[in-house]
């Protein structure tokens, strides 16, 4: 079920060296981030996996342009990063569809266009019957397929550009349900076949890193720097699962007794 590399383009969308963060100053500084090399072709699906407090987010944050590195440098070379977090933020007051159709609205799509574009991606999230519904009428798990749709609609540009798409996710499926996650990494991983956007998706659970991804970067315990890397593409699933498990176990371990 691990996404396949048909899509994956050379060349990068993304490309991070040496990156590092710290927040604050003197004594209470806190080093986030340090000296993160990392590169994401277009169209290739990323997952980042780290422990709690690693600096996944922050990292996220930096690429998305919501904050700046202290050090090093971030080269992007795909259209404004659509991000998707755990929770769907979704605007209350406005119904599924509207919340689609805001993104499409800001990057200046007419109505007609608008209007099949939304049509289009409810039906891609499987949502075809429940676009006139608001947020509170909906289910956690439809929640985060119209946040997934909003992110999709954001990564849509009016002129067609030769700019790929990047789409950000900071643990979407964590809040919810095995069941409904396990669907959810489904329908990703359909949405994300059809399309040619390159995905960093950042999760602490190992065996949804491993179904999602063709790559999965191993950050260390704070600081984060990527410590090892593995892709998905050979050997069999279970197998790396266990071997990436054992190596996360240790990597949170030896910041522990740090
Ligand atoms: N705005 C901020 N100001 C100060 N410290 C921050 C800020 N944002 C993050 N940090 C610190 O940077 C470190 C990394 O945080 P980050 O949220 O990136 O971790 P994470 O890997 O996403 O963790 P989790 O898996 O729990 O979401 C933490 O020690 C956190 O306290
Ligand atoms: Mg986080």
């Amino acid at each position: 079920m691990t996404a396949t590399l048909e899509h994956v383009q050379s060349g990068t969308a993304v490309s991070l060296s040496g990156v590092s963060k710290v927040f604050g100053r003197g004594p209470q500084a806190v080093v986030a981030l340090d000296g993160v090399d990392l590169k994401v072709a277009p169209g290739e699906f990323v997952c980042l996996l780290g422990a709690s407090g690693c600096g996944k987010s922050t990292l996220l944050n930096l690429v998305a342009g919501l904050d700046a590195p202290t050090g090093g440098s971030i080269e992007l070379n795909t259209s404004r990063p659509a991000v998707m977090f755990q929770e769907a933020a979704l605007m209350p007051w406005l119904t599924a569809a509207r919340n689609i159709d805001l993104p499409l609205r800001l990057a200046g799509f007419g109505k007609a266009d608008r209007k099949a574009k939304v049509a289009e991606l409810l039906e891609l999230v499987r949502l075809g019957g429940a676009g006139h519904k608001r947020p509170h009428e909906l289910s956690g798990g439809m929640r985060q397929r119209v946040a997934l749709a909003r992110s999709l609609a954001a990564t849509q540009r009016v002129q067609g550009t030769d700019e790929p798409a990047l789409l950000l996710m900071d643990e979407p499926f964590a809040a919810l349900d095995a069941i409904t996650r396990d669907v959810l990494q489904g329908e990703l991983l359909r949405v994300y076949e059809r399309t040619s956007t390159a995905v960093l998706f950042v999760t602490h659970d190992v065996r949804e890193a491993v179904r999602l991804g063709q790559r999965v970067v191993l950050l260390s315990s704070r600081p984060g720097r990527v410590v090892q890397e593995w892709s998905t593409q050979d050997g069999a699933a279970e197998a790396l699962t266990e071997e990436i498990t054992a190596r996360l176990r240790e990597v949170i371990s030896t910041h522990a007794k740090s």
